[in-house]
């Protein structure tokens, strides 16, 4: 017999074995399912390069918030897709904007049983499709849209938002909605900073999600693929502003950048698998060329190993099913 005292593959012998030096577990709590709630829609609509993800009317959300909750996801993160859409993105900080009314008819629903999260940023809202306010020559103006995302955060808080997910990338809004919030004493609500938002070809089928009129790129406020020290930096100024978490986006593509901010960061580190994310391993799926069941399971503990304490994920829901069904 050859002597080979150390053999990794010990551990590896029996599901029991293997499942007691398992290192990384997902739990259905560290699942936040992003959602689309369309303005006058009346019946749920399928969005095609997402399949299986809808736009929901709001009796469809506030059904399928119910839904998630009873699955034991840890949150829900909301998407308006307004019907008006005008150069400042006013429907975002109006309290009868669907947005605001989702974020009211879910509370009202799940109370405190799941975290109530709603994107704060004005792509969905702006004629233009940009995160922010446009100056005279067409740029991305940063301190103006700090002042529309101050309001933005204050209608989401109002209507009974739990968290915040600031998307934008603009400079300094984590300390500007801070701030906007403890002014109007709102001092429990918690924001989210997408600390690290890349800016990715992963976003496309959320485009047609939110059915976005972007013509260009968001390459001036998100972050270059090619920068990972970059990424870290994003995370630090945000915690120094007062982020409550921070996150990566998107996540299986950057990884590395993910697990460099869970090494630093002080607050819990979360990662978005996004719409792109989704759509690759659906369409495979459906092709038959790849697992799907397998390739979700992996590709959300992979993020969950690399260093994310919550996944943003469009399976949130029928992943948490399997996770209880391997109880
Ligand atoms: C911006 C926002 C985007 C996503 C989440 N928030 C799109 C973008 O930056 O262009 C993308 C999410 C996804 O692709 O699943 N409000």
């Amino acid at each position: 017999m050859t002597h080979l005292p150390i053999r990794p593959r010990r551990l590896r012998t029996t599901p029991a074995m293997r499942r007691l030096t398992a290192e990384t577990h997902v739990l259905p709590s560290q699942l936040v399912l992003p959602m689309f709630v369309r303005e006058g829609a009346t019946e749920p609509v399928a969005i095609s390069s997402m399949p299986g993800q809808v736009q929901h009317s709001r009796d469809s959300l506030r059904a399928a918030v119910t839904q998630a909750a009873e699955a034991g996801v840890g949150g829900v993160m909301l998407f308006g897709v307004p019907a008006e859409r005008d150069a400042t993105g006013s429907a975002a900080c109006d309290p009868d904007g669907v947005l605001n009314l989702a974020l009211r008819d879910v509370v009202a629903e799940v109370g405190d049983a799941v975290v109530v999260q709603a994107d704060l940023c004005l792509d969905e809202f702006t004629d233009h499709g940009h995160c922010g306010v446009l100056d005279p020559r067409g740029r991305v103006d940063n301190d103006a849209t700090l002042e529309h995302y101050r309001a933005m955060a204050l209608a989401q808080a109002r209507a009974g938002a739990h968290l915040l997910g600031l998307s934008g990338m603009m400079d300094g809004q984590v300390a500007a909605v801070r701030e906007a919030l403890d002014e109007a004493g709102h001092t429990d609500v918690a924001l989210l900073a997408y600390a690290a938002k890349y800016a990715s070809a992963f976003y496309g089928p959320f485009r047609e999600a939110v059915e976005s009129t972007l013509s260009g790129n968001r390459r001036s406020y998100q972050l270059d693929p090619a920068n990972r020290r970059e990424g870290a930096r994003e995370a630090v100024l945000d915690v120094a502003e007062g982020a409550d978490v921070v996150m990566v986006k998107p996540a299986m593509s950057y990884l590395d950048v993910l697990a460099d901010v869970a090494a630093l960061s002080e607050v819990p580190v979360w990662a978005y698998q996004v719409s792109g994310e989704y759509a690759m391993v659906e369409a495979a799926a459906a092709q038959g060329w790849i697992d799907r069941r397998g390739a979700i399971t992996e590709s959300v503990l992979g993020i969950r190993r690399a260093g994310a304490e919550a996944v943003l994920t469009y399976w949130a829901v029928e992943l948490a099913g399997w996770l209880r069904e391997g109880i």
